[in-house]
């Protein structure tokens, strides 16, 4: 199988995207102290560009998750691999996700960190791929809504590849003839 890539979002058009939702929510969150939380690893690029152009009082905690399940779906029960250094009672919670498609994992994480008692709780994604929704979750800030195709760069992965790629392109798997 050879894989191909194709250039669905240019860099540019990312990092525009990325300045346009920061000016966003520094208006939205005016004076107040924000903590973001990166969900490792795919979200680290854009929790970078994006901590970058905010003009509020930030401060940043990463998580890790991953999906029980044999398959590349997810399968709705998570397990965290890296918890929060640091407890978010009473904080502006801002949860910071690369892309959202069956949504089960959001609505997993999300439970999670409203029973830490935040002050507020917002989700921002990169990416959305609504076609694949199964479970609800409220976004409240989206980059773009994509087609339900697997996508690279930017951050995500295809097996632990291409995450350095500056863009975000769609992978696909030619048959090699010879
Ligand atoms: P969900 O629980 O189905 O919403 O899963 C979301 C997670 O699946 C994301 O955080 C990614 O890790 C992964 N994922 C979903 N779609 C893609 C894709 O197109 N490319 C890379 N990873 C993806
Ligand atoms: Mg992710």
């Amino acid at each position: 199988m050879r894989e191909t890539i194709h250039v669905l979002l240019s860099e540019e058009e990312v990092n525009q995207r990325i300045a346009q939702m920061a000016a966003e929510i520094s208006k939205d969150f005016e004076g107040q102290q924000t903590h973001l939380v990166c969900i490792l690893k795919g979200s680290i690029f854009f929790t970078c560009e994006l901590a970058k152009r905010l003009t509020i009082p930030v401060s940043i905690d990463f998580m890790s998750v991953s999906s029980y399940g044999m398959d590349a779906k997810s399968s709705g029960v998570v397990k965290v691999n890296k918890d929060l250094d640091e407890d978010i009672e009473g904080l502006n919670v801002l949860v910071v996700e690369d892309i959202i498609d069956s949504g089960r994992t959001l609505h997993y994480l999300l439970r999670y960190l409203k029973s830490k008692n935040p002050k507020s709780l917002k989700l921002c994604a990169l990416l959305d791929k609504p076609e694949q929704r199964v479970a609800d979750v409220a976004v409240d800030y989206t980059g773009f809504c994509i087609p339900d195709k697997f996508v690279v760069g930017y951050g995500l992965d295809y097996a632990q590849r291409y995450r350095n790629l500056p863009y975000i392109g769609v992978i696909e798997f030619d048959e090699c003839k010879e």
